[in-house]
């Protein structure tokens, strides 16, 4: 059985066999796009370079893009939703075209992972908004199933999912055509989709896990078909043929490239491999149950749908840690602590022994090589809210006592999850052993309140359009470079950028260093961050190898791969040549320092043992 490493591995070969330039994942965490928490797509830390900046590497790019999706968490426990994932993916930056990728992913699908055509089916774009029905594709399909001995795939239009459940499907058709499913924008379907925003038709592969239709129940719809919940289709790839940009008027323009997204799911391959329907049978996590099996975490038999949260929340939130994420009560610290307490209580539900959590490391470290350099600050960081939270739940808090005492309602079970993080789950069993009553159907419709609440403020978030790129977020970025190279000069060499995160009000910037900065020491680095920016110095970019750039000491994010070829950022006196900061960047920048207005640090604090973290505005800064 191929493992997840075999595949990402033969996927990456594959691909540049096929003339694409490999590079490596971007963080979980956005770098300088203050417009969403996390990345979830391979798609969106190349946004500038699909709206047409041009990318070092050149046209034809392939990668394995770590993703997160927090609106995932209530969804895993099923066989196929994690909240942490890969995304293989290829891009083709106005270059190649549906003729080229669609038989590229088919090829790789049937003869590299060797899967089963007659297991496969796909979906296509039906036609809307002045779109016209992706004809291309559907001959292409046709075609390349016919390669396969799967003579006259036929093309069923569905158009939407609730048709799709009211028809089923036919003998011989292996097409279905559907809208929104097959229509993807960071945002969603046309009608979501934010001016200036790039989207596009898809295509997307299905594998059938139960040719014999039994694994399909009523309640997911009257007839099953590839885009139906039941659980008996996976979507294993999406090819986004992403031509289009809206338009003031809510039309459609074309952008001035055609790209192809691909985005394939790593783990969703490797579970199709293994033949069973259920993501959590896959090595990766297989490992770790025999793990907590053999070290006696785990005896007897357990609830495979709590077992299956404690794994994913448990990977997704080492791999956040790797990122840098430290808990907190705010955007991505607050998920990253919504994720550790709900392991916990999971692992609680299930009576897992205390040392569950370095079981599951040491394990995941022996999957994923890359978590080594980091493990101890990955333990540290997360023991400490495990701790507490298992304190916090061992001692019975005051409020859930209460709570209990005057018996329970909906609302309390809904608020014990949103202010404790406790899973409705828990709060069951809490409520059963002390024989009180709670209506399920009302705390389902209070959380389905809040999903659409959410659902509304994330929508929200892209309201803005593309990554920000405002001049003062642009102003913030140059003044980060010079903020990391005054802390270097003020605090030594062994200060590295852990992560940076900037909005329109302040920069925010996680550093390495042991102990609190004095007074001084920060009034030190403003002032030299300002004399960079009375010089006026020039910012200047420019493509090199990353040999090239090792050598002249341009630094970068800790921990951080790069690609071997590299856009790099110097700040300069052109006169003197006197290099002040040289950065790995994509940008953007100011030009020249002059632009960034007088520069405050605006508070140092500690975010985790030997990880500070400083904001600091431009301008008028506020408090
Ligand atoms: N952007 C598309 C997706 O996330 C394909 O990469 O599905």
């Amino acid at each position: 059985m191929m493992t997840v490493n075999e595949i990402r591995q033969k996927y990456l070969e594959f691909f540049k066999s096929k003339g694409h330039r490999v590079i490596p994942s971007a963080s979980l965490v956005p770098e300088n796009d203050p417009t969403t928490l996390f990345t979830s797509s391979g798609m969106q830390p190349l946004i500038p370079y699909l709206l047409g900046q041009e990318y070092p590497l050149g046209k034809r790019l392939a990668n394995s893009q770590k993703s997160f999706r927090a609106e995932d968490i209530e969804e895993v426990g099923d066989n196929r939703h994690t909240t942490f994932f890969e995304m293989l993916g290829n891009w083709s930056l106005g270059d190649y075209w549906k003729e080229e990728q669609l038989p590229w992913f088919f090829e790789f699908v049937t003869d590299v992972l060797k899967i089963d055509p007659q297991r496969l089916y796909v979906s296509v774009w039906s036609g809307a908004e002045g779109v016209p029905k992706d004809e291309d594709s559907i001959a292409i399909w046709q075609k390349l199933f016919g390669e396969k001995g799967i003579k006259d795939a036929k093309y069923a239009e569905m158009v939407t999912e609730e048709a799709a459940s009211e028809r089923g499907m036919q003998p011989g058709e292996r097409i279905f055509g559907y809208q929104k499913k097959n229509w993807w924008s960071r945002s969603g379907a046309p009608d979501k989709m934010p001016v200036g925003e790039p989207g596009g038709p898809d295509s997307e592969m299905f594998y059938d896990f139960d040719p014999s239709g039994a694994m399909h129940k009523p309640e997911f719809g009257k007839y099953c078909h590839p885009n139906c919940d039941c659980g008996r289709f996976i979507e294993i790839g999406n090819s986004v043929f992403m031509e289009y940009r809206k338009k003031e008027d809510g039309s459609f323009e074309k952008l001035p490239q055609r790209n192809v997204d691909f985005g394939g799911g790593l783990e969703r391959m490797a579970m199709v491999l293994t033949g069973t329907p259920d993501i959590f049978g896959i090595d990766v996590f297989a490992n770790i149950s025999r793990s907590l099996v053999k070290s006696g975490v785990i005896s007897g038999s357990v609830d495979i749908r709590r077992l299956r949260v404690v794994l994913d929340h448990a990977r997704a939130a080492i791999f956040l840690a790797n990122d840098g994420v430290v808990q907190s009560n705010k955007g991505q610290g607050y998920v990253l602590r919504r994720l550790v307490r709900r392991a916990v209580m999971f692992a609680k539900l299930l009576d897992l022994n205390a040392p569950w959590f370095g079981v599951v490391l040491d394990s995941l470290t022996e999957s994923y090589p890359e978590l080594k350099q980091n493990k101890v600050f990955i333990e540290t960081t997360l023991r400490e809210e495990i701790d507490k939270f298992s304190d916090l739940i061992g001692s019975g808090a005051e409020e859930i006592q209460k709570t209990f005492s005057k018996g329970i309602t909906a609302i309390d079970a809904f608020n014990l999850h949103q202010t404790y993080g406790f899973p409705w789950e828990l709060t069951k069993e809490l409520a059963k052993e002390r024989g009180v009553y709670i209506d399920e159907d009302e705390v389902q419709e209070e959380f389905k309140k809040h999903q659409e609440l959410s659902r509304t403020a994330s929508a929200g978030v892209f309201k803005g359009g593309l990554a920000d790129s405002s001049e003062k977020v642009v102003r913030l970025h140059t003044a980060t470079h010079l903020m990391n190279a005054a802390l270097r000069k003020v605090l030594g060499e062994s200060v590295w950028q852990k992560g940076s995160n900037i909005t329109e009000e302040r920069t925010r910037f996680d550093f390495t260093h042991g102990e609190k900065m004095t007074e001084e020491q920060k009034k030190e680095v403003e002032k030299i961050v300002n004399d960079v920016i009375a010089r006026d110095y020039e910012v200047k970019k420019e493509i090199m190898p990353l040999e090239e750039a090792r050598k002249l000491n341009a630094i970068g994010v800790f921990g951080e791969k790069y690609p071997d070829t590299v856009s790099v950022y110097t700040v300069w006196d052109p006169k003197t040549q006197e290099v002040f900061s040289r950065e790995f960047c994509g940008g953007p920048h100011v030009t020249h320092t002059g632009e960034i207005g007088k520069f405050r640090i605006i508070k140092e604090e500690a975010v985790a043992a030997g990880i500070r973290r400083i904001k600091a505005g431009v301008g008028d800064v506020n408090n």
